[in-house]
């Protein structure tokens, strides 16, 4: 941990497990060093980081206030995956913030995570550590197929434990918007401070996205990704019929002669394994993941989202 640690404090990336999804960090006041993590994961300028913390005290060098209802969410929900979007201080470098008026906070609950904030000494700055348009790495294996070796510290630690990116909600409105459902669900968040609203504007809208990352094709596999309200046999046939070769995905289902199977117990596992299966089924060459839709309650609502997004290709 040490080196990684001093890698960052000196201007390096480390690649690092969360208990959400692998990050690409770098010290989060380090301008020079947040613009290799756009450069390395080839991501659009315009999309802008989340910054980690291991410790509440480290907020105020960020954000400008804290709202009240910020307050509520971060005791009922901190450390873990849940980030909040406040008005940011003016030692935030534009280049994490992607020159707007807020800032993206999280303190992660994965120890290692926690625990190389506190060596480092600076808050970090860092997106799911995939290339873009990838879907996000949910063990260290991933990180090294999208890298291979251009990082110099990657810390393994085992597959992540949500598999799904962190709830991202922006608390500067009386009203709270929900830009990107996750780990906490909104029912959770609803449940301490009452109703948010929810955005998670379309890849087709019109309007400029509220959360930047919401308007590109994410969490995608090369595969084409059908979701279907039931798969039966005869939708497998169909596809395979046309030559190509067929994947399904979904809650316990039913034997089909599909090329991959990929069944899950409840919303919960599937969500934990639901990018690996995108890889897996990139490398069996998949032409077409079918996948089951689940309800959009709890962690459903992530799971259809990232699910919806993948399948607009
Ligand atoms: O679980 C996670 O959140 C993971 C781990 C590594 O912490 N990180 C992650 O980062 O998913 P990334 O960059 O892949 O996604 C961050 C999302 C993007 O959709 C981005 O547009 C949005 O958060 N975001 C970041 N800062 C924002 C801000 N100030 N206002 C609105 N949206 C913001
Ligand atoms: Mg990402």
């Amino acid at each position: 941990m040490q080196p990684a640690a001093h890698a960052v404090a000196a201007g390096k990336l480390v690649a690092f497990p969360t208990e959400t999804v692998y990050g690409l960090g770098a010290n989060a006041f380090d301008e020079e060093a947040v613009k290799n993590i756009f450069v390395a994961k080839g991501r659009p300028t315009d999309n802008p980081l989340i910054v980690h913390i291991s410790d509440l005290s480290q907020l105020t060098a960020l954000v400008a206030s804290v709202p009240e209802k910020a307050r509520l969410l971060m005791t009922a929900f901190w450390p873990g995956p849940l980030t909040l979007v406040f008005p940011k201080s003016a030692r935030v470098p534009d280049v994490v913030t992607a020159g707007g008026t807020t800032v993206a906070i999280r303190f992660p609950s994965h120890p290692i995570a926690q625990y190389l904030i506190r060596l480092a000494g600076v808050p970090i700055a860092a997106p799911s550590a995939n290339r873009s348009g990838r879907p996000s790495p949910t063990t260290a294996e991933h990180v090294r197929q999208d890298f291979q070796g251009e990082i110099g510290f990657l810390i393994d630690a085992g597959p992540s434990e949500v598999g799904l990116e962190s709830t991202v909600l922006d608390v500067t409105d009386e009203m709270p918007v929900l830009l990107r459902s996750g780990g906490i669900s909104r029912e959770e968040i609803e449940a301490v401070i009452g109703p948010i609203a929810l955005d998670e504007s379309s890849l087709d809208a019109q309007e400029p996205a509220r959360s930047p990352g919401q308007k590109y094709r994410h969490y995608a596999p090369q595969a084409r990704v059908v979701i279907l309200p039931k798969i039966t046999e005869q939708h497998v046939q169909m596809y395979q019929q046309a030559g190509q070769k067929v994947a399904v995905c979904g809650l316990n289902q039913a034997h089909t002669s599909a090329d991959l199977e990929q069944f899950f117990d409840d919303v919960p596992t599937l969500a934990h394994h639901l990018f690996a299966a995108f890889r897996q089924a990139d490398e069996q060459d998949i032409d077409v993941i079918l996948v089951e839709a689940v309800d959009k309650t709890g962690l459903g609502l992530a799971v259809m989202n990232r699910l919806e997004r993948a399948s607009q290709a």
